[in-house]
């Protein structure tokens, strides 16, 4: 079922955070709801409710025109039926105001993105205010961003600004926005950090004291938020790949960020390295092989086995029964 971020957060608020996990192609898509319903087989596999969560499927610009984006549509759609028990949202990740509008008319579009986070305070708060006005008379619900995360965010290479605590505060009241993503030390892509930085908790804390004095349990979203677990990275590189030096986010931060207002996580390059070393291992242990299904189908397992686990590291695993209570 479809719900809308913000009828998430509202669940997961102070609690847990909920996962927003990028995909692009089938494989990806049945991974995810395999995962987020604890199965780790077979799609007919019962339902663990011991590990099953509500997740937020993302699609960047990039999967919108990987293909079509009404071809990985379909994929959503088609996973909708044929896992009737998951509870999640649509969301489009990094949208430019055109992008956000089309989503919006689409009507399969339960929440987007504007990221106008390089333009100028004001200019950002203009254009948001737009995309929100638009969005909310069609009950589409809209995130926001505020302040610069280091790396690329699909076309805009940006240096590192954090997000400061009064502006956040002024934001979310001059554009109505429903939940913003806030820069707080993390980065896009496998390289975040060099040496032992990690994330500003205190800047965060000071974030969620300002934004709710404004409006209480208001929903933080932290971008750039892969752990880039070094035992895939080894293997990738085990079997002939060259990533030298990669890292992420310490995953027991995401739970302590969690208490502090942070409801949605956003992770995407994990899923690519989880892609990419189970590729290349296939490849190497079946040379014989050339059907692209067997080395498919150990993806779609290890994928949901990953996502499994980081549901764990979020708190929303286990959730799903409390949520289907609350929204069905
Ligand atoms: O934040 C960016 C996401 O990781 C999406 O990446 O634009 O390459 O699909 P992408
Ligand atoms: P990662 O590159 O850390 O997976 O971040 C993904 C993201 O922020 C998508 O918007
Ligand atoms: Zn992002």
């Amino acid at each position: 079922m479809i719900v809308t971020t913000t009828e998430l957060f509202k669940q997961a608020y102070g609690k847990y955070a909920i996962g927003a996990y990028n995909i692009n192609n089938m494989e990806q898509a049945v991974g995810l709801f395999r995962g987020n319903l604890g199965k780790s087989g077979k799609n007919s596999d019962p339902v663990d409710n011991t590990k099953a969560a509500p997740f937020i499927i993302q699609i960047s610009r990039g999967a919108r025109d990987y293909s079509d984006t009404r071809i990985l549509e379909g994929i959503i759609r088609a996973c909708d039926e044929v896992f009737p028990e998951a509870i999640f949202a649509v969301h489009l990740d990094h949208g430019t105001e055109e992008v956000c509008y089309d989503c919006i008319k689409s009507g399969f579009y339960s929440s987007v993105m504007i990221d106008a986070s390089h333009e100028e305070f004001e200019k950002n708060v203009e254009i948001t205010k737009r995309v929100v006005d638009a969005a909310h008379e069609k009950g589409v619900v809209v995130e926001a961003e505020l302040g610069q995360l280091g790396g690329v965010e699909e076309d805009v290479v940006g240096s590192v600004k954090l997000t400061r605590p009064e502006d956040a505060a002024k934001f979310i009241e001059l554009t109505n926005c429903d939940s913003l993503a806030v820069a707080i030390g993390t980065s896009h892509g496998a390289f975040k950090f060099s040496g032992t930085q990690g994330l500003h908790f205190d800047v965060l804390t000071e974030i969620q004291k300002a934004v709710n004095a404004v409006k209480p349990n208001f929903p933080l979203v932290m971008h750039g938020s892969s752990s880039v677990p070094q035992e895939w990275v080894r293997r990738i590189n085990i079997a002939g790949g060259h990533l030298a030096g990669a890292s992420g986010v310490n995953e027991d931060e995401y739970f302590k960020a969690s208490q502090l207002g942070v409801t949605k996580i956003n992770i995407d390059t994990d899923g690519r390295l989880v892609w990419c070393a189970t590729l290349r291992e296939e490849f190497i242990l079946h040379p014989e092989v050339f059907d692209l299904r067997p080395s498919g189908k150990v993806f779609m397992k290890n994928y949901a086995d990953y996502i499994v686990h980081k549901n764990q590291k979020l708190g929303s695993a286990g959730s799903l029964a409390d949520v289907t209570a609350a929204l069905k």
